[in-house]
């Protein structure tokens, strides 16, 4: 359900270059390596809540423990989570959101969030994680959907706010030290007069009493079966 919409679009005068890492070339053994993994291992199926969008996502018969990659995240990138959930649901009720507009996808796991972006029009669309194995997922799941998708292998974080005009960030808040750091990134981007936007079903480390709650959905969400759980889109002030 959307209690109301978005603030209108602004344009963003941040020019800092998204960085980019080697380990996210497509050329890169270790990125053919997850992609082949990937295919044949987990399923491209639809996405749970937005079955338009497919994704490869884990079953009880992938064992992704076989794959190797990040030792420091576990793989989201297996599954869509209820935060770019609610995101894409909110993207694809009011396109104008993303259309022709150079769209940045935070911790973008499987992509969901970029993949809806590109589908309603957004000019340039990058989706970024720190989980190698994400950047190859991202790539397949982009293909599957035939959208055109920059993945990249980065902690933005810690970084100045690159040069896009809108940032949506889906289920970030799931960890309290993250969260610690995301929220100042969040918030320097508004600065720059970036568009921030956050999906997300009230994680425990989510700063809910700083944000501002633009629309909320019921959307499925990864371990919670066939129920659903509400999660909300949020607006960020400098
Ligand atoms: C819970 S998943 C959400 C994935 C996707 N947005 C969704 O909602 O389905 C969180 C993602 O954030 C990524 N992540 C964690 N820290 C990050 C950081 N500093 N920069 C970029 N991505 C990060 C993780 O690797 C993971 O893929």
């Amino acid at each position: 359900m959307t209690r109301r919409s978005s603030p209108p679009c602004s344009t963003t005068t941040a020019e800092a270059p998204i960085p980019l890492d080697e380990a996210s070339a497509p050329n890169d053994p270790a990125f053919a390596a997850a992609q082949a993994f990937i295919a044949a291992n987990l399923r491209l199926q639809p996405a749970l809540g937005i079955p338009d969008i497919h994704l490869y996502t884990a079953h009880a018969g992938s064992r992704l423990s076989r794959l190797g990659g990040s030792d420091d995240v576990p793989p989201y990138w297996a599954y869509n989570w209820a935060g770019g959930t609610v995101l894409a649901r909110h993207i694809l009720q009011h396109p104008d959101i993303v259309r022709g507009r150079r769209v940045l996808d935070l911790g973008a796991g499987a992509g969901i969030v970029a993949i809806t972006a590109a589908k309603c029009g957004a000019a340039d669309v990058t989706a970024v994680d720190i989980d190698p194995n994400a950047i190859a997922a991202i790539d397949l799941n982009a293909a599957a959907n035939d959208v055109a998708i920059r993945a990249v292998r980065a902690d933005l974080i810690s970084a100045e706010p690159p040069a896009v005009d809108i940032v949506l960030a889906g289920d970030v808040f799931y960890d309290a030290e993250l969260a610690e750091r995301m929220l100042p990134f969040l918030r320097a981007c508004r600065e720059k007069k970036i568009e921030v936007l956050i999906g997300d079903p009230r994680r425990a480390p989510l700063p809910a009493d700083r944000l501002t709650l633009f629309a909320e959905y019921a959307v499925p969400d990864f371990g919670h079966g066939a129920g659903e759980v509400v999660a909300g889109v949020f607006g960020i002030d400098p």
